[in-house]
């Protein structure tokens, strides 16, 4: 029996609970391991999916099944978690340490979960300590079911393009830097797909048109991405078809995904892929290839400059981005038939970042709380009534008081409409990541938010996505429609800051206890902390 058929019989019986008969299932056999790669030229450990780096992309259709199951070859415990999958009414797969326990070494977990309702290009990425500076990470793609119409023709071919800044120091070395109360140093490069200066090819045909599926999957650098004499239409972002621009350069901040268009529409040669650091101090570049198939020759002339630490040329970009309405999204209904603008916010929570030492070592919060995890998963925690956090630890708005340390959780009432407002008090670029759901952004500027603010607002034609970037000095303001049950991470992408602490856990709850607003627990689901010896299922 194939390892594929016996995953399949044995998880069978899991699946009856959650999935819907007619919606196909994919099934994953992952193997993470250590092994060695060179992205910048030093040996380093990285952890592998499969043998790869970057990990293998997970192809999918709407609604499909992802059965994926994740043996954990490491010697450490591992968990991997999907940015911008919504699990929808499933937030114990959603693979962070606050829904999920991790995976010990030597063992494994199926992660059983839909991409319901869902199209576009997200990434999964390793959730626990510092493993996300090793690899582990992928690009997720889905597709359009074949009766829904996508706004641009069928692509020649599709590249997955992920880009991150990279340190030469393994992840071990990074999180104990962390762990003893220091700062990270800056990055050491740029990657492209995993590998460093030119060492990424992507081959296209002269005349014909490609998408671009373009991730930062990077550690804290906001990035843009460019190529020498190509311009880019931007066509979706996170999930959103966009009203479809071109671009001559394109900045992506942590945790985004942006998907392109390019025409091959240039003399036959090779031309540089530029992705380089913005708002930063130095500028960190890497190229790339674009190599024409009737080539005539290497790249050459100057690396294409981009802007730098221009903050305003960013945020007017970002404000550009925009969702056709027109446009189908997973479903045949135009995205533009739910008008986000007409509901009526019923609640306002502004979160606000903030620095700062306690017990001598350095920590981030929001809202004045640095987050420190229990000792069990949040969500299973509340599962099985154990305790341990305490909802309403962190509060709707900016508290007066000093930094401090606790588990995070905030309350919120599913299916209410509410406003999310993130203000940015430092001089950094932050991109915030909020788990389980699609957001409607409706502003962004410089200043301190206020109630004047939302006379500026996009009530009209925003797009919907999961990660949103927050320049110095600014804010930004989401619409969030809260339809998906469950304990969701909140979390900037910003990654020694999560780890030190700027995140939280929003509880989207109801008393209802009816499986059509959330699934039971999967029978499957590895139980640790105090949850360990319960039972996920009636006894
Ligand atoms: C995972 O990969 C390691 C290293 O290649 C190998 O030793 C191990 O047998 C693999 N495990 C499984 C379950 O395939
Ligand atoms: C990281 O590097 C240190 C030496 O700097 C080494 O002791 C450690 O085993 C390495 N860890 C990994 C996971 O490669
Ligand atoms: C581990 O994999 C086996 C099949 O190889 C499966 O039966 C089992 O359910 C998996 N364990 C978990 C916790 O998902
Ligand atoms: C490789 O990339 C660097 C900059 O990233 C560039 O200066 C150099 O010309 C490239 N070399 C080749 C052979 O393409
Ligand atoms: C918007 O989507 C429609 C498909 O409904 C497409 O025909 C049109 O070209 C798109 N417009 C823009 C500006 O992207
Ligand atoms: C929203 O609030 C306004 C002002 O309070 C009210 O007039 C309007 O009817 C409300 N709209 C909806 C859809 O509830």
């Amino acid at each position: 029996m194939s390892i594929n058929l016996a995953v399949c019989v044995a998880v069978g019986v899991l699946l009856i609970a959650i999935a819907t008969a007619e919606d196909p299932y994919r099934f994953f056999d992952w193997n993470v391991t250590y092994g060695d790669i060179y992205p910048l030229g030093v040996r380093q450990q990285g952890i592998l999916i499969n043998g790869q780096f970057p990990g293998p992309t997970i192809h999918s259709v709407t609604n499909d099944n992802l059965i994926i199951n994740v043996i954990n070859s490491l010697d450490e415990p591992f968990l991997i978690s999907w940015n911008g999958i919504q699990q929808r009414r499933n937030s114990f797969e959603d693979g962070v340490y606050g829904t999920t326990c991790p995976i010990p070494p030597g063992k494994n977990f199926t992660y059983i979960m839909q991409v319901k309702d869902q199209i576009g290009s997200f990434y999964y990425f390793p959730s626990l300590g510092f493993h996300k500076a090793a690899g582990g990470f992928g690009a997720i793609r889905i597709l359009s079911r074949p009766r829904i119409p996508v706004p641009f023709d069928e692509p020649a071919d599709d590249f997955t393009v992920l880009i991150g800044d990279w340190y030469k120091s393994n992840h071990t070395d990074l999180k104990a830097i962390l762990d003893r109360g220091h700062k990270l140093p800056n990055p050491d490069g740029i990657l492209i797909n995993g590998h460093g200066p030119n060492g990424s090819t992507f081959t296209v045909e002269q005349g014909k048109t490609y998408r671009l599926r373009i991730s930062n999957v990077g550690l804290q650098n906001s990035l843009n991405f460019r190529i020498q004499n190509h311009r880019m239409k931007l066509v979706e972002v996170e999930g959103t078809h966009t009203v479809q621009q071109m671009y001559s350069s394109l900045d992506i901040h942590c945790g985004q995904s942006y998907s392109v268009l390019i025409t091959a529409d240039q003399p036959g040669q090779d031309y540089f892929i530029v992705v380089s650091s913005r708002f930063s101090a130095p500028i960190l570049t890497t190229t790339g290839v674009l190599h024409y198939t009737n080539s005539a020759g290497k790249v050459s002339g100057p690396i294409p400059g981009g802007p730098t630490i221009q903050v305003d040329w960013s945020l007017n970009q970002a404000r550009s981005i925009r969702s056709n309405l027109t446009a189908s999204g997973p479903r045949p209904n135009p995205q533009g038939s739910y008008h986000y603008g007409m509901i009526n916010t019923s609640r306002t929570i502004i979160i606000q970042s903030s620095a700062g030492r306690v017990d001598g070592k350095q920590r981030y919060g929001l809202n004045g709380v640095s987050f420190k995890p229990a000792d069990t998963p949040l969500k299973l925690a509340d599962y099985f009534n154990i305790g341990g956090f305490r909802v309403g630890s962190i509060s709707d708005r900016p508290q007066g008081r000093r930094l401090h340390l606790d588990t995070a959780v905030m309350g919120a009432d599913y299916r209410t409409f509410i406003e999310i407002v993130f203000q940015n008090p430092e001089d950094i670029v932050q991109s915030y990541h909020i788990d389980g759901y699609q957001f409607f952004v409706v502003g962004m500027d410089g200043g301190v938010w206020s109630e004047g603010s939302r006379k500026g607002y996009n009530l009209h034609d925003g797009v919907a996505r999961s990660t949103i970037q927050v320049y110095p000095k600014s804010w930004s303001a989401l619409y969030v429609p809260l339809d998906n049950v469950g304990m969701w991470n909140v979390r900037t992408e910003f990654w020694a800051r999560q780890y030190l602490g700027q995140q939280f856990y929003l509880r989207v709850y109801t008393n209802s206890g009816s499986i059509r607003d959330e699934f039971p627990i999967p029978k499957n689901a590895r139980l640790c902390g105090r949850a360990a010896g319960r039972h996920t299922r009636p006894l």
